[in-house]
This record gives structure tokens, sequence and C-alpha cells, in this order.
């Protein structure tokens, strides 16, 4: 007898409806003041997905491989001390690196469930077929949604830890980065973890090589913000004629990633009921990548209710984990 393997479960807390007026409400609140600026999760779609997995294979984006490099080497000592049952991983993409976590958790006998959680619905299902595939007996739960938002809906019982991995924390700015982790600190039980990839501040020729790639990958991704509005608001961008701009900002210790028109451009956005005249010169922002210090980001966490047991970095020292529990 054939006995079928229980697919993934999911909830969807973006339906497209929704997504939709939230695009609709971001681009008129980004693009209809100055500075012009379009949030970083409309990266995003299949196509923005595509790229920044090409990214993650680039020797110039050094993050993914540093990141992997120290879950080879601490995924044991994660899983031994926390115990955690649950593993909810925040802005999951591939979960390509969370296979080393899986398995060391697998290892202990105790790990149940498996909580990948991203705005790309379409990544989000094959990786959970994937990894249902892969792990038979883990429940895989995909969950669709926006983590500045639905962390209030993740499932707090068992013991659970929380993954935020590749440093996609520092593509929230300041106050979104207090607000979130003070959501997350308040939503999750005592006995919870926190596992936080970070990308370290380093020297910036080797930042801007990282954002401003060769093989013009990371244009590509910024400019797919573009190819988003074209598509889902009717827009008219003529998106080739946008240079990407990757800038360190030495003050906010942030990569600054932006979109500069080449010539004076008059795009319609009939979606967002909007009309838009850019100067030559002028630049969207499309994204900030922050860098981190240990001590400031270990007080952050620390500020937002969580103890901090381990730090962890690479043998380069590029990027941190920092392993923290609630209370
Ligand atoms: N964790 C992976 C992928 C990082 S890319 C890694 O370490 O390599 C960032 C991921 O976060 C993408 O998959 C993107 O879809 C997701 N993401 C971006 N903004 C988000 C948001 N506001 N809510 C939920 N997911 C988001
Ligand atoms: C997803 N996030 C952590 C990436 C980063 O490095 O900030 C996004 C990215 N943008 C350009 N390259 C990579």
């Amino acid at each position: 007898m054939h006995v079928s393997q229980p697919g993934p479960t999911f909830d969807v807390h973006l339906d497209p409806e929704w997504a939709r007026g939230a695009l609709i409400d971001d681009v008129r609140r980004g693009l209809g003041r100055r500075p012009l600026r379009l949030p970083p999760r409309w990266l995003y779609d299949e196509r923005g997905s595509a790229l920044f997995d090409r990214i993650t294979r680039l020797d110039e984006y050094y993050p993914t491989e540093a990141e992997r490099s120290i879950l080879e080497r601490e995924a044991d000592r994660i899983a031994a001390i926390t115990g955690a049952d649950t593993i909810i991983e925040l802005g999951s993409g591939t979960s390509d690196k969370t296979h080393t976590l899986l398995g060391a958790f697998d290892a202990t006998g105790r790990l149940q469930r498996f909580v990948p959680f991203d705005v790309s619905e379409p990544f989000l299902r094959d990786a959970a077929d994937a990894l249902n595939e892969r792990y038979p007996n883990l429940h895989v739960h995909g969950v669709v949604g926006d983590f500045t938002l639905h962390v209030p809906h993740l499932p707090t019982d068992g013991t659970p830890m929380v993954a935020f991995l590749g440093s996609t924390i520092g593509n929230l700015y300041v106050e979104e980065r207090r607000a979130f982790l003070a959501m997350l600190g308040d939503h999750l039980p005592s006995g919870a973890w926190l596992l936080l990839g970070v990308d370290l501040v380093k020297p910036v020729d080797r930042l801007v090589a990282a954002y401003d790639d060769p093989h013009g990958v990371t244009a590509e991704f910024t400019r797919n913000a573009l190819v988003v509005l074209n598509r889902e608001l009717g827009a008219d961008f003529d998106v080739e004629a946008f240079d990407h701009i990757a800038l360190w900002d030495p003050l906010h210790e942030r990569m600054d990633l932006r979109l500069r028109a080449n010539g004076e451009h008059h795009v319609r956005v009939p979606g967002a009921e909007l009309d838009l005249e850019l100067a030559d010169g002028e630049e969207i922002r499309i994204e900030i990548s922050t860098k981190f210090r240990i001590p400031s980001i270990t007080a952050e966490v620390e500020a937002a209710g969580f103890r901090t047991r381990q730090v962890w970095t690479d043998d380069r020292g590029d990027v941190a984990l920092l392993l923290s529990s609630v209370g």
C-alpha cells in the first residue's frame, strides 16, 4: 500500500488584494514626496527573488558563505543550547543555509516543526515542498506574510527558535528595526530563542564591491523595483535609463542603494494615480543595508527583552550570529 507523505501546510496573511493596496499606499507615500523612496519588500517578486539568489553566489557578495561557515561550525551547539522543537525562519527565501540548522536539530530528535516565513509566496511554496520531502518527520508550515506586520501571528507553543539570517534586519531603517525587535520580544514567550545573523562594518571597498558587482546582477536587482511598478501598476518607467548607485553612508554605517535617473523623465503610475517628474540625476532610494558592530546590536537586542548567550563570527570576522533567549 502506498502511504502518501502529508504535504506542508500554509497560512497566507498577504492576500493579493491586500498586497496590492499596500503597494499602492507605499508608492503614493514613497514617490509622492521628496526624497523619493520605495520600500524594499516589493523587490522580491519571482524575478527579484531569483536575482537575489544569483547575488548570493557572486564572489563579491561575501555574507552568504560567511554565515554558512558559522552555521556549519556551530549548528550542533545551537541545537544543544536551545533544545528548540520549532524553528521559525523569517525572510526564509530558498531556506538554503537553513538545511545546516535543520540537519543538526533533526539529529537531536526534538525538532517537530519548521515555519518558513516570507513575502514571496512562490519561493516559499517551493522551499516548503523541498523541505517536506527532505525531512519527512518534520511538519513544514509555511507563512506568507510581512515580518514588519505579522510577527504576532507566529506560533509560540513548545520551544520556538526564530532564525533571522543573512542580515535581512539590516534592510530595515533604525526605527523599523527597533519596532520589529520590540514586537518580537513582546510576542515570544519566555524560553524562546532568537538566532540573528548580521553583517559587520568593514572596509568600504569590500562593501561597495558586494553591492555594485561587476556583473551587474545587483543593478538588475534594484532596477527590478521599477519592473514591479511597471507590471503591477501600469507604470511606464524606462527601466534601463536608471543607473544603480551603491553609496557607503558613514554616519549611519550602511550601504545606500539608489536608482539615478539618466536624463529627465515624465513617469505615469496609473495604478497609484500618480504622475512623477524626475530631473536628470534625481535619485530614488531603493534599499539600505546596515552594517553592525557587535556591542551595539547586542544592546539593541537586549533593549527588546532578549539576553544574548553566544556571539559567533566567521574566521574572517565578516559577519556575526547572535544567539539570544527571551528573558
Ligand atoms: N534568509 C535568506 C534570504 C535573504 S533575502 C538568506 O539569508 O540568504 C531576504 C528575504 O526576505 C527574501 O526572501 C524576501 O522575500 C524576504 N523579505 C523581504 N522583506 C520582507 C518582509 N517585509 N516580510 C517578509 N519577508 C520579507
Ligand atoms: C536580503 N539582504 C540582506 C540583502 C543585503 O545584503 O542587504 C539584499 C541585497 N541587496 C543588494 N544585494 C543584496
